[in-house]
């Protein structure tokens, strides 16, 4: 059984129950190496600043390393009884140098270490995820260019509305993703900031060089106030308040795959690759990954509202409580990864039913308000021409036809300024050539837009 750090002052053994109860390695191991690269930068500022000799440091950082590899193979057995990663491994430090080791966490405390390891595993993570983020927004940009002439009904309310071209609506996907993805770059500014030197709460007494130390780590900035270092957790509120409102992107993209392979709309069909059978209906092809997608939303929302909950009420400045926000944080990383891995991978194998699609924009009425539009263009009031297409829209329901199945005379009983050019302004293709306002669904803003995302994830705009 290991000494405990604090067993000067207590009479007392650590109950078995509690050592279980308040160990944390199981989930903080997985930051070790952070750990270990901050103690190294804590090492090399207490040789500059005169705290320690350059012999010490050097002893301490080579028994660093060592730790580093051993962990990394496979050769550390991680101790509940040392509670967490950043007493498991100077205990270890211990055994490897000697009495320097118990140098090392001079002018440091256990508060202000935890803040440093989480601050550079997020750092970390977030830029994977930047960096995953522009793979998808790529396969978004992609597939919209190879279809760019599929053509599908845009819904409101889940009714038809208009028609729209595939790539416009993918490309509402990639400003989505885009829009996360400039939202974890911004949460970057918040996170990459250096509380180590904050110690327990209010600072050390040793002449310590926190710029140095940050330096070292390549951190832009130094928290500027001892008690908000090591108390401070909105960085990780604000990292998964992020990667909710990309669930949540993920989540309608996820229902509408699933709606969209269903054979009511049979608008695409997910590679085999990426879906899953019955075990007990042999017809059956599920879409599983999207589903489960969208179940993960749920968890991400739930990670966020533990951190949310777990800070409310807080006194200042550190409390054990906030040991609980590291599960959260690593499921929502490692959730969202893998969503965003998976959904890069399965959309480019996804086969798109272009005529199935484009079929489904010729029955409905999706071309109703453009019956309207022609009526304004040749001088009717659009109130009164919406009014004209209504009773249009309603002969045809009861005749089982659509606008552009009527004959011009049958168009003509409800407005003598219809004539024989109507049928070319109510086929899809006009209605989207048509809509050329900016952001709107013509096939040549949809290229721009595609041209001006490629551009963009080329760097060439940066
Ligand atoms: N394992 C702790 C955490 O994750 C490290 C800080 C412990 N500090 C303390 N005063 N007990 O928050």
């Amino acid at each position: 059984m290991s000494e405990k750090p604090w067993n000067g002052r207590f009479s007392e053994k650590t109950d078995k129950l509690v050592e279980a109860f308040t160990s944390s390695i199981n989930v903080d191991g997985r930051l070790y190496a952070y750990d270990i690269e901050g103690s190294v930068a804590h090492c090399k500022m207490l040789a500059k600043t005169g705290i320690i000799t350059e012999a010490e440091a050097s002893s301490l950082i080579r028994g660093l390393d060592k730790i580093k590899q051993d962990i990394a193979q496979g050769n550390f057995q991680f101790d509940d009884s040392l509670e967490d990663v950043h007493m498991n491994i100077e205990a270890r430090l211990v055994e490897e140098v000697g009495a320097a080791a118990r140098k090392l966490h001079t002018a440091r405390s256990r508060n202000d270490q935890v803040a440093l390891d989480v601050r550079m595993y997020l750092r970390a993570e977030t830029l994977n995820i930047i960096t995953l983020l522009a793979e998808l927004r790529q396969v978004f940009v992609d597939i919209s260019k190879a279809h760019i002439d599929t053509v599908l009904p845009g819904y409101t309310h889940l009714q038809r509305a208009q028609p729209v071209l595939l790539s416009h609506h993918l490309m509402a996907y990639y400003e989505m993703f885009s829009r996360d993805s400039d939202r974890f770059r911004d949460a970057l500014k918040r996170i990459n900031v250096m509380p180590l030197g904050a110690a327990a709460l209010a600072g050390t007494t040793y002449p310590i060089d926190r710029h140095y130390t940050a330096k070292c780590l390549d951190f832009p900035k130094v928290s500027a106030n001892s008690i908000d270092s090591v108390s401070d957790r909105d960085f990780i509120i604000e990292f998964l308040s992020s990667a909710s409102l990309c669930m949540v992107h993920f989540s309608r993209i996820s229902e509408e795959l699933i709606l969209w392979s269903s054979s009511e709309f049979g608008f695409i069909e997910l590679s085999d690759a990426f879906s899953t059978g019955s075990s007990i209906m042999p017809q059956k092809k599920n879409p599983d990954v999207p589903e489960l997608v969208r179940g993960k939303t749920g968890t991400v929302f739930g990670n966020m509202i533990a951190l949310f909950t777990l800070m409310k009420s807080l006194p200042l400045a550190y409390n054990r409580d906030m040991q609980e926000d590291k599960k959260p944080l690593f499921d929502t990383v490692d959730t969202l990864k893998a969503c965003i891995e998976i959904y890069t991978n399965m959309l480019p194998n996804m086969k798109i039913n272009k005529d199935i699609m484009g079929r489904a924009t010729s029955s409905g009425f999706l071309n109703a308000t453009d019956m309207a539009d022609y009526l304004a263009v040749k001088g009717m009031p659009f109130r009164e021409a919406h009014s004209c297409a209504g009773k249009a829209v309603s002969y045809a329901l009861n005749e089982k036809k659509e606008l552009h199945d009527l004959s011009l005379e049958e168009l003509k009983s409800f407005s003598s300024l219809i004539e024989n050019d109507i049928f070319s302004f109510l086929t899809t293709e006009q209605m989207i050539s048509r809509r050329k306002s900016f952001g709107g669904t013509a096939t040549e803003n949809v290229m721009a837009a595609i041209t001006a995302a490629e551009r963009l994830l080329n760097g060439e705009d940066s």
